[in-house]
């Protein structure tokens, strides 16, 4: 039977989230957790769950992203908790996990992960790399609470060190590897991101200071005594500041870089050091 009082619920959805049918169907589903052919299987939605669904809704409607709603979240195969005040992984950095396996021609060992946010990169490389041992630091509170249970629900507390802390502070392994989306979006660009991010994401995951490298340039000066020979440094970048990168890393004597494309064809990743030899080569 199909139950009438679910289809009010989706019925709200669709007029006050401005959403079709079938998307509306899809946010009920994933804020009751359940496949979205179950959502009209049970009548008996009782008046708890209705008021639970309204408040949902209300949130959703005053532009709450979803995954801060459902506190829960999709990257790559992994579904992850996430809590509102930790930044939301995003598409491009799975397509970053992606060339990290297609451009890295060695097996780390050891894996510095700075600014972890919900774990999602460390979480990811820990499986892309089954050997490997992982420090993941963030400065936010909330954040190493969130990667702690993530890390937790994956069995992966063993190989996953967690370390609240700014940038690499505390740290004293070295590593093959040390990657990071930083805070990297210029200030003065903050207001122009959609509402939700503004109004929802926490700024300190996000800001990148006047020139948007900030912590480009921080993670590059401090990492470098925690890199082994032949080790390779990836960054999450902003397109915009493509030039200031690499006018910083000539500077400082560093002529092996190259930036990668996203998936959306924007230069979004810089690595430094040797990688496997590609037919198509990107800018340096
Ligand atoms: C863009 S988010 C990336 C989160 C996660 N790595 C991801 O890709 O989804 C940047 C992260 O850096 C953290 N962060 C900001 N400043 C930091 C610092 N000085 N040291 C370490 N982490 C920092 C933020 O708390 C946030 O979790």
């Amino acid at each position: 039977m199909v139950s009438k009082k679910m289809r009010e619920i989706v019925e709200q959805a669709v007029k006050e989230l401005a959403v079709s049918r079938g998307e509306a169907e899809l946010i009920v589903a994933s804020l009751l957790e359940k496949p979205r052919f179950e959502i009209y299987l049970n009548d008996s939605i009782d008046q708890e769950s209705r008021q639970f669904l309204r408040a949902k809704l209300m949130q959703l409607k005053n532009g709450m992203p979803l995954e801060y709603v459902t506190k829960r979240m999709q990257f790559m195969n992994y579904s992850l908790r996430i809590l509102p005040g930790v930044f939301i992984p995003r598409f491009e950095t799975e397509y970053f996990i992606e060339l990290i396996e297609k451009l890295i021609d060695f097996v780390p060992e050891q894996i510095l992960d700075i600014g972890t946010g919900t774990g999602a990169i460390s979480i990811a490389l820990a499986h892309l790399y089954p050997d490997v041992h992982i420090v993941a630091t963030d400065i936010s509170d909330k954040a190493i609470r969130c990667a702690r249970e993530n890390i937790k629900e994956y069995g992966l507390t063993d190989r996953i060190q967690l370390l609240q802390c700014s940038i690499c502070n505390g740290v004293n392994t070295r590593f093959d590897l040390i990657i990071s989306n930083p805070p990297y979006i210029p200030s003065s660009r903050l207001h122009s991101l959609p509402k939700s991010v503004r109004d929802f994401e926490p700024m300190l995951a996000i800001d990148g200071g006047q020139d948007g490298i900030q912590f480009i340039k921080l993670i590059i000066e401090q990492t470098a005594p925690y890199l082994n020979p032949g080790g390779i440094v990836a960054l999450e970048i902003d397109e915009d500041t493509v030039v200031t990168i690499k006018e910083f890393l000539q500077t400082n004597g560093c002529d092996q870089f190259s930036f990668r494309r996203d998936q959306f064809g924007k230069y979004r990743y810089l690595f430094i050091g040797e990688l496997k030899n590609e037919k198509s080569r990107n800018i340096n």
